[in-house]
């Protein structure tokens, strides 16, 4: 499978950091032969979208609302981020989970909407500290994805791309070894292809949380990791580059 490669800004940029940054970025695109993306925030989306013009870099979001259009004060529609070229929305980051109190169905609702609008949405899923110390990992993202599965309809399976985001790995400098990351994405993948065989097997697994270029390529090479969701690695050029190497392999 074609390894997926996005980098998530969250709320980072400006108009000129984003200008360097992603002329950084197009300046380095030879040889590179993944697909990538960039989620950044809504202010930039248009900005963004002229910046990565003629590229293969794809635009995204980092939320999308649930509703489709209306009376929703501050939220952001399918169609807003079609009009700016985008193709994916994050949904259910962690953050969002945690800040905006965002909850399984609340998540799901955003994934169903997102696919019925037209994009691609990265659904993210991931366990706390505590809960990995408890070794309830595989039940924590096990319900959480099941809580999405739950409200698509068997046909809908392939339009998503999961992100593992082990939460106590974010922005901490601490991971997983690949085989504790591929552990989880296998379960994932199972879940996904007991839904949909066909489907399933099409949908691509993303590890997020401190990959950097140092130890991207062991996540890379596991069999059930198809890319990387980037924070802090995104926001260097360089560093987003050398990931997207390593995963053209
Ligand atoms: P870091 O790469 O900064 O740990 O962030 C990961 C993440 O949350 C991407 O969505």
């Amino acid at each position: 499978m074609r390894k997926l490669i996005v980098g998530n800004w969250k709320m980072n940029g400006s108009l000129a950091m984003n200008t360097e940054l992603l002329g950084g970025v197009r300046s380095g695109l030879s040889g590179i032969s993944c697909d990538l993306a960039v989620c950044v925030p809504f202010p930039y989306l248009a900005q963004c979208q002229s910046l990565l013009e003629e590229t293969a870099v794809v635009l995204g979001a980092q939320d999308v609302s649930s509703h489709a259009v209306g009376a929703y004060t501050g939220q952001v529609s399918t169609r807003m981020l079609l009009d700016f070229g985008c193709r994916y929305a994050i949904v259910g980051h962690s953050e969002r989970r945690e800040f905006c109190g965002e909850t399984d169905e609340v998540v799901a609702d955003k994934v169903q909407r997102a696919l019925a609008g037209g994009l691609t949405p990265i659904l993210c899923v991931g366990e706390t500290l505590e809960e990995k110390e408890d070794g309830r990992t595989q039940e924590i993202v096990g319900n959480q994805i099941n809580a999405v599965l739950k409200v698509l309809e068997d046909r809908e399976v392939s339009g998503i791309v999961v992100a593992y985001e082990p939460i106590w790995a974010i922005g901490t400098g601490k991971t997983p070894t690949p085989e504790m990351a591929e552990e989880v994405h296998a379960m994932i993948r199972n879940l996904l292809v007991s839904r949909n065989a066909e489907a399933g097997s099409r949908v691509r697994i993303l590890y997020g949380g401190s990959m950097k270029p140092s130890n991207a390529a062991g996540f890379l090479e596991m069999p059930d990791i198809d890319g990387g969701l980037i924070g802090g690695a995104a926001l260097k050029a360089q560093d987003f580059l050398a990931i997207a190497k390593l995963a053209s392999i």
